[in-house]
């Protein structure tokens, strides 16, 4: 089935602390991940799987980029989608499990700004499925580093290509950014929709 990017363009203007000029360049880099998505997609319909080798392989580059432009595209739109500018606040439900998780709502948010400063991927929030928990598991590249049986409950993008225009290497500043445009609403939302 194609993958189609979703317009985020509603965000221009609307997220205090990110620049048309970086947000377009993002919304480009996220359509890239779709168009790779589709076409590795389409290749592996066709592709050889008998020769498939460790070293080099048509078929087998294909399936070791697939997962790249899987959650290059999926979780930039998580990511796109937990973005409102508006804010909203987290839901009670939200801070009770991150408390439960962190030992309170500002350890939570401090474990998420550390987690970020570890990591030149991804910061996933996720509702582990093994222990019901939240956590904060970090990610390089797209598809490197989380573990299995999670629900991602937050997507904070921390490739430099988030955030390089606006803020340079001052990554800390783009993270306070990123805080103050959350949509706890969409975040709540997706909390509210896990099994408990
Ligand atoms: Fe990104």
């Amino acid at each position: 089935m194609p993958h189609a990017a979703k317009d985020f363009t509603h965000l221009k203007g609307a997220l205090d602390g990110f620049s048309d000029k970086q947000l377009d360049a993002h919304f480009t880099l996220y359509g890239g991940y779709v168009a790779k998505l589709n076409e590795i997609e389409e290749k592996l319909k066709t592709a050889d799987r008998s020769k498939a080798n460790y070293t080099f392989n048509e078929f087998s580059e294909l399936k070791r980029r697939e997962c790249t432009a899987f959650n290059g595209t999926y979780l930039h739109q998580l990511y796109f989608e937990n973005l409102s500018g508006k804010g909203g606040e987290p839901s009670d439900a939200l801070k009770r499990m991150a408390t439960a998780a962190f030992g309170s709502w500002d350890a939570y948010i401090a474990d998420l700004k550390g987690s970020a400063g570890s990591t030149p991927g991804w910061v996933l929030t996720t509702k582990n499925r093994i222990d019901g928990s939240l956590h904060n598991y970090v990610m390089y590249e797209h598809h490197i580093g989380l573990p299995a049986h999670q629900e991602v409950v937050l997507a904070l993008d921390c490739w430099e290509h988030a955030f390089f225009i606006d803020y340079g290497v001052k990554k800390a500043d783009y993270l306070g950014a990123f805080l103050k445009n959350v949509n706890w609403t969409e975040v709540n939302k997706r909390l509210a929709a896990l099994p408990a």
